[in-house]
């Protein structure tokens, strides 16, 4: 698989303008996009449809948690865009991951990947809702059920990304946001538990997903072909991506 498919560009805006001048000059250096509910609130889904049409990959970050009836028919609207990508907090339990599987077996390329404990969280968040595990215990039992209720695969810390590759086998995806380039102070700033991408292939993610250090940058191709050959040199990648040849039956 093309490297820099497996680097997932958020595409974190307020008008569809600002996205689409990122995606243009990214050109064909930028293979996935992220989507999600910044975006998708201010300009609607439109972006999702063209993007597919150009044959990229994209990542809709919806992070459902509703009635598993609603899921289910989000995750179909997503199929029918053609995005690539769902996400679902894991935390709604396996009924609601069900439903969201179920839904996404139509689409053959949709893959539904659960949230397990959003990056940004610490331990003491978790306690303040009543968790007391910690995120790592946590961010473990919510992969595992995601797994059992059929889901493709999880989007976690970096930091929890070698804990998960172990839990879970070669074949699921594990996505880690939270990722950021040494060079972008502002990137760090909400990010509880910041890594490198390499940092993060190297420890079982097969995809990272990279906002504002690279569409910020003053160069964003450059910046995405600097991560993928950082990549291709180091290894760091060259594991399965996790991609199960299965539909999303299970
Ligand atoms: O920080 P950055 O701009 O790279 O964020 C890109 C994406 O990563 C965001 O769209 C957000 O969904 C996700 N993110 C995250 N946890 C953070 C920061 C960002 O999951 N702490």
């Amino acid at each position: 698989m093309d490297l820099t498919r497996r680097v997932i560009v958020a595409l974190d805006f307020d008008t569809a303008e600002d996205a689409e001048a990122v995606v243009e000059r990214l050109g064909d250096t930028g293979q996935s996009y992220k989507i999600g509910l910044q975006l998708l609130t201010a300009a609607g889904p439109s972006l999702v449809t063209s993007l597919a049409a150009a044959g990229k990959d994209v990542f809709l970050d919806l992070k459902l948690f509703e009635i598993p009836t609603s899921v289910a028919a989000a995750v179909r609207a997503a199929g029918v865009r053609g995005a690539t990508m769902v996400s679902v907090h894991a935390s709604a339990g396996s009924r609601i991951l069900r439903a969201a599987v179920r839904a996404a077996a139509e689409f053959p390329r949709l893959r539904v990947v659960a949230l397990t404990v959003v990056t940004s969280l610490i331990d003491a968040d978790l306690a303040e809702v009543g968790v007391t595990a910690t995120t790592g215990e946590q961010t473990a039992r919510l992969a595992l059920l995601a797994r059992d209720a059929g889901c493709h695969g999880v989007v976690a810390a970096p930091h929890d990304a070698a804990a998960l590759r172990r839990l879970l086998g070669p074949d699921v995806l594990v996505v880690t946001p939270g990722v950021t380039l040494p060079v972008h102070p502002d990137a760090a700033t909400d990010h509880a538990r910041p890594a490198h991408p390499a940092d993060a292939f190297r420890a079982g993610a097969s995809h990272v997903v990279i906002g504002r250090a690279l569409t910020r940058a003053p160069d964003p191709a450059a910046v995405l072909a600097a991560i993928a050959e950082e990549l291709r040199i180091s290894g760091a990648a060259t594991r399965p991506a996790g991609h199960r040849t299965d539909s999303a039956t299970r």
